[in-house]
């Protein structure tokens, strides 16, 4: 049978995406960010992204379906995210795909954000990921490492934050520096000319001191208080605050936790590969660290090209398509958006 022709719907957080994608070919890959408005408030305000997304939905869905070059009729199925994430951003996006669904009168299928990260994969140019592999998914709303020994039928949730996103961190100690939101490419931007060894900053539930309880978790507010204590110090002793240096240690002491913990997870259960997704992947420190640690290791590193690293629709559209071509039953109408889903 012909690959399924997938609109996926993707509003989690602050971006709206609207995907298209024909089995795992992408067609439309649009995203609408709403982060310049929250950039006052130094983090994603949910209730301006939910009325970002309202906005935002129907010129996205006009503009993909032009770039794709069909008409909704056109449509096998309509995919969204129903969590976790925000609850009134999701629900933006769980009412639109269920509207759109009914009215074309198309299945609809309700997928997992973080699973929908690792589908983004099989729309890269590398050939389809062989299974299993552990999938290490960084942003502003999330860290979490996942065992993946099926994308359609078994992942399974390793570890998590245990307070802020990878992402967060990045922002919050940006803030601390006065540099402005989003902090990830700024102190990116600010570490290329400063000396990672300058500060030792601590590494949160580092290995192999939490070898059982916390071996696949993360913990990164211990880290921003001990940076925002540091400036704090000197900059209540009138010094100078040596902002690249500052980056490049914090940067390093982020970079490395991640990478370490990834890479465990790898050599604990045998499996020579490894996938990155999220935001925080655009991060040049983090992409050479861990290529070099997993060139070491003997494992194969995937990183999809970045506009399906970051939240979008495109990805959620692959998730679907690859659950259609298995033979999966659609979701029944009655889902709701669910904040905290499980993988
Ligand atoms: O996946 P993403 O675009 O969206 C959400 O989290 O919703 O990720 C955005 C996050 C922000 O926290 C931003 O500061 C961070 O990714 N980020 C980076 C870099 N570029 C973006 N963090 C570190 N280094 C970067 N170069
Ligand atoms: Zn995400």
């Amino acid at each position: 049978s012909e690959a399924p022709l997938v609109l996926g719907i993707e509003t989690s957080c602050d971006e709206t995406g609207i995907g298209i994608v024909r089995g795992r070919e992408l067609l439309a890959n649009v995203i609408a960010s709403s982060m310049d408005e929250h950039a006052r408030y130094g983090g994603v305000v949910p209730e301006v992204a939910a009325r970002a997304h309202l906005e935002a939905l129907r010129p996205a869905l006009t503009e993909a379906i032009a770039t794709a070059g069909i008409e909704l009729s056109d449509l096998d199925a309509v995919a969204v995210t129903s969590g976790p994430g925000l609850a009134g951003a999701l629900m933006v996006g769980v009412g639109a795909a269920k509207a759109l669904a009914l009215s074309l009168d198309k299945p609809l299928y309700a997928v997992n954000h973080l699973v929908g990260h690792v589908g983004a994969d099989v729309l890269g140019e590398d050939g389809p990921l062989e299974y299993p592999t552990i999938a290490l998914l960084v942003s502003g709303g999330h860290t979490s490492l996942l065992l993946v020994r099926d994308l359609t039928s078994d992942v399974e949730l390793l570890g998590e934050t245990i307070d802020d996103a990878a992402g967060e961190a990045f922002d919050k100690v940006a803030r601390i520096l006065g540099l402005p939101y989003p902090g990830g490419p700024q102190i990116d931007r600010a570490a290329e000319s400063g000396n990672p060894k300058a500060i030792r900053f601590p590494r949160g539930l580092t290995l192999p001191k939490d070898m059982d309880k916390h071996r696949y978790d993360f913990s990164f507010s211990g880290l921003k208080t001990a940076v925002a204590r540091w400036v704090e110090v000197r900059r209540d002793a009138g010094e100078e605050i040596p902002i690249s240096d500052v980056a490049a240690s914090f940067r390093e002491a982020v970079v490395d936790v991640l990478t370490a913990k990834a890479i465990a997870a790898c050599t604990d259960f045998g499996i020579p590969r490894l996938l990155l997704g999220g935001g925080v992947i655009a991060n040049a420190r983090l992409r050479e660290v861990a290529q070099q640690r997993a060139d070491a290791a003997g494992i194969e590193l995937r990183i999809p090209a970045f506009s399906l690293c970051t939240d979008n629709g495109a990805m959620i559209a692959a998730l679907a398509s690859e659950l259609i071509m298995e033979g999966a039953e659609p979701s029944s109408l009655s889902f709701g958006a669910d904040s905290t889903l499980p993988v």
